[in-house]
């Protein structure tokens, strides 16, 4: 078999690149190895950027995002006590969409779908090989047991943290900065409308908590739980009273229901560079994480992928230039959400053990950003999605 670009991973990057390289008239074939049904019930991100929106518009793909997409102008910050609102609108004149990843992905298959792409799910043995030559192979088993070659001019690794095109790279070429948070999220998915118009990040000394939501009528709330936390400690009333201590505000109440979804999350950053190797380009969660406290993961995959299909499409056409910038160009804004996931994420948390100075620090950035017009901007610049100038 014989395409373009081979695309291993069907998460948020893989099937939007899919869609922008067919709208640049370039095929190619995209393997995952899960189920269409496990990737679009997948409960992950909810929160996208406006430029995350403004991407999907351009690319055809916002119908049901323009209906169902919630705005949100902020957020709350809420510590010591008090509740203070962050007005995106009122500093940066920019908002974000709560919309979550579920229905980015649940869009995207059926787009790719209708359009006749070739989407193969279910798949094992995924390899890559040929990388160093302008002829790589993608190489997979579909469910009825047949191994395929397929002939790529460029294949792209959209897959995930867990994947096997990082680890395709020659030992010794990527340089991986990393770092592990001494706590994890909790996150539930409620059958009960959320208790808040806009999100709520949580500063408490038993540990953070964060209120969003996915629809009018659906919550969804995380807790600080240990890093190697046992699910099974947690039964739904220990849930909803610890989200009850954490959010506790005089007047305020906590709407309760029943809990559809639970899991665990482990919060890390990670950065592994270079995102190319000869014809191999990593994209999304498969070349870097940031902990979900900045609602960036999202945000950053759909973004790589954007500069990739301009990339690969010159590429493809006789024009390196754009690949041979790409890894400079996403590392660029990776690397400004690396820092604002890690800012949001230390301020936000109790860290195990830390000391009285730790928490007073806290106390004094969380009290300057709801405070100073300065840091609140910097804030909300960051939040509604910050393009470093090239
Ligand atoms: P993935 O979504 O991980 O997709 C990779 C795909 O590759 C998967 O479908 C996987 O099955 C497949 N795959 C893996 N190995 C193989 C293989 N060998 N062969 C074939 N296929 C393979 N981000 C935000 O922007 N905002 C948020 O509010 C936010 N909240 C989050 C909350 C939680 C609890 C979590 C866990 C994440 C959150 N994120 C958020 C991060 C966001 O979900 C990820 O960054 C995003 O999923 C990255 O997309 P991706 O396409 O790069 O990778
Ligand atoms: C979510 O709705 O899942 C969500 C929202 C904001 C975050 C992280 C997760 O910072």
């Amino acid at each position: 078999m014989r395409t373009q670009v081979g695309i291993v991973g069907a998460g948020p990057a893989g099937l939007l690149l899919s869609h922008l390289l067919a709208q640049r008239g370039i095929d190619s074939v995209l393997v995952e190895d899960r189920s269409r049904a496990y990737c679009e019930a997948r409960q992950r991100a909810g929160v996208l950027e406006a430029g995350s929106v403004a991407l999907l518009r351009e690319a055809g793909l916002a119908d049901r995002l323009d209906r169902e997409g919630l705005e949100h102008g902020g957020i709350y910050l809420q510590f010591a006590g008090e509740r203070r609102h962050i007005d995106f609108h009122d500093l940066t004149g920019r908002s974000v969409t709560v919309y979550a990843q579920t229905e980015v992905v649940k869009d995207l298959i059926a787009a790719r779908l209708a359009a006749g792409g070739h989407l193969e799910f279910e798949v094992s043995g995924t390899q890559v090989a040929g990388l160093d030559t302008d002829r790589p192979v993608l190489r997979y088993t579909t469910r009825d047991g047949a191994r395929h070659e397929v002939a790529c001019d460029a294949i792209a690794g959209c897959d995930g943290f867990h994947g096997i095109c990082r680890p395709s790279f020659p030992a010794g070429l990527l340089t991986v900065i990393e770092r592990e948070y001494p706590y994890a999220w909790l996150g539930i998915l409620a059958d009960i409308p959320p208790s808040t118009d806009e999100l709520i990040y949580a500063h408490h000394p038993g540990g953070f908590a964060l209120h969003s939501l996915r629809s009018p009528v659906l919550s969804r709330l995380y807790l600080q739980v240990q890093p190697d936390e046992d699910i099974a400690a947690w039964p739904d009333e220990r849930i909803w009273a610890e989200l009850q201590t954490r959010f506790a505000l005089p007047g305020w109440e906590l709407k309760e229901g029943p809990i559809l979804d639970k899991g665990i999350t482990p919060m890390r950053s990670f950065v592994s560079a270079p995102m190319r190797y000869g014809r191999l380009f990593l994209a999304g969660d498969a070349a870097h994480i940031v902990p979900p406290t900045g609602a960036k993961g999202l945000n950053l995959a759909l973004s790589d992928v954007a500069v990739l299909a301009g990339a690969l499409a010159g590429l493809v056409r006789g024009d390196p230039r754009r690949a041979d910038a790409y890894s400079a160009t996403c590392l660029d804004r990776v690397w400004r959400c690396t820092h604002f996931s890690w800012w949001m994420t230390t301020m936000l948390h109790a860290s195990p053990g830390a000391d009285a100075m730790e928490a007073a620090l806290q106390q004094a950035q969380l009290r300057y950003v709801t405070t100073s017009r300065a840091a609140a901007t910097s804030l909300a610049e960051n939040y509604t999605g910050y393009r470093p100038p090239r």
